[in-house]
């Protein structure tokens, strides 16, 4: 009677897609299956442990719904967001190191992003009556990486109020501080928003808990959020951080680039550039966007 042989978990798994269709899938899944059972045995993982963690990723499906996006929250914090953030920018830079270079930095999307934000004019405010926070103009250029200007590129924008809030935050708000506008025919841009601030990812969930019981803080520093797209080009999504803010180093989601942060210049009262008039303090933000050619996706992986 001979003794059973140890079997490889992992290597069992793997042979099982061996009818498997797609090689990518397969790729990924491989791989996928080998760290988790080595994760598994590293930390010589214990029943009441793996059975915590699925109840953590129970909740933390659970409480998604159609205005918040756990699993988001849970990549984004845990570093994962902005590491195949960064895979991208080395693809690339590989791809074409020279115009990659040039183009603006992404960052991470998050989990408030509201798809279908108002077409708004150039110009516009998107400030409701009310909102919570100071002034703040925004302008600049979209360029390609030779500096050529993109007319009719597309800036679809948002950001929380001044105290951090996100319209999907507030349970029954409709969309607050959100717009989509174009470039004229210089691929100028220019709207007025809040000179944002510093605050906390939602903390009311299992990512929040998480976070806790990591020792982590849950703070992000001032940002606004901008996706910038152009035909022929690669879309973008990135933020402006305001330069002087709390957390620049230390992002709860490890988002911050320095090519992002921005001055906020400080202006009295008094008529604004664009001949607006303002009864209160309000900030100018000049940025320009550069985006890159469109990737052949084939090309390279
Ligand atoms: C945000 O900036 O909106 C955000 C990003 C990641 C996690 C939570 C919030
Ligand atoms: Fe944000």
């Amino acid at each position: 009677m001979t003794a059973p042989q140890p079997v490889d978990l992992a290597e069992a798994v793997i042979a099982r897609m061996s009818d498997c269709a797609d090689p990518r899938f397969r790729e990924v899944m491989t791989s996928l299956v080998r760290h988790l059972h080595a994760f598994v045995r590293e930390v010589d993982l214990r029943p009441e442990e793996w059975m915590a963690a699925i109840e953590f990723l129970t909740a933390t499906g659970q409480a998604c719904s159609e205005r918040r996006q756990e699993f988001i929250l849970l990549s984004d914090t845990l570093g994962v967001s902005m590491a195949v953030v960064g895979l991208d920018q080395a693809r690339a830079l590989r791809c074409d190191a020279g115009t990659a270079r040039r183009a603006t930095e992404a960052t991470v999307q998050g989990p408030f992003y509201w798809e279908g934000a108002p077409d708004v004019p150039l110009g516009c405010d998107l400030r409701a009556d009310g909102v919570a926070g100071e002034p703040a103009c925004y302008s600049g250029e979209v360029t390609d990486t030779a500096g050529r200007p993109l007319p009719g590129a597309l800036l679809d924008i948002w950001s929380g109020d001044g105290e951090g809030v996100y319209d999907m935050q507030v349970e029954g708000q409709g969309m607050t501080l959100r717009g989509r506008l174009r470039t004229d025919s210089d691929g100028r841009y220019r709207f007025w928003s809040i000179r944002p601030s510093e605050y906390p990812v939602p903390t009311d969930g299992p990512v929040g808990a998480m976070l806790k019981r990591m020792g982590r803080h849950p703070m992000r520093p001032g940002h606004i959020h901008l996706k910038v797209s152009a035909d022929g080009h690669m879309p973008l999504t990135t933020h402006l951080f305001a330069r002087g803010g709390r957390y620049l180093d230390s992002d709860a989601v490890f988002g911050v680039r320095d090519s992002l942060i921005v001055d906020f210049e400080r202006h009295e009262p008094g008529i604004a550039p664009d001949g607006r008039h303002l009864a209160q303090p309000y900030y100018t933000v000049r940025y320009d966007f550069r985006l890159a050619p469109l990737r052949d996706p084939t090309g390279f992986r």
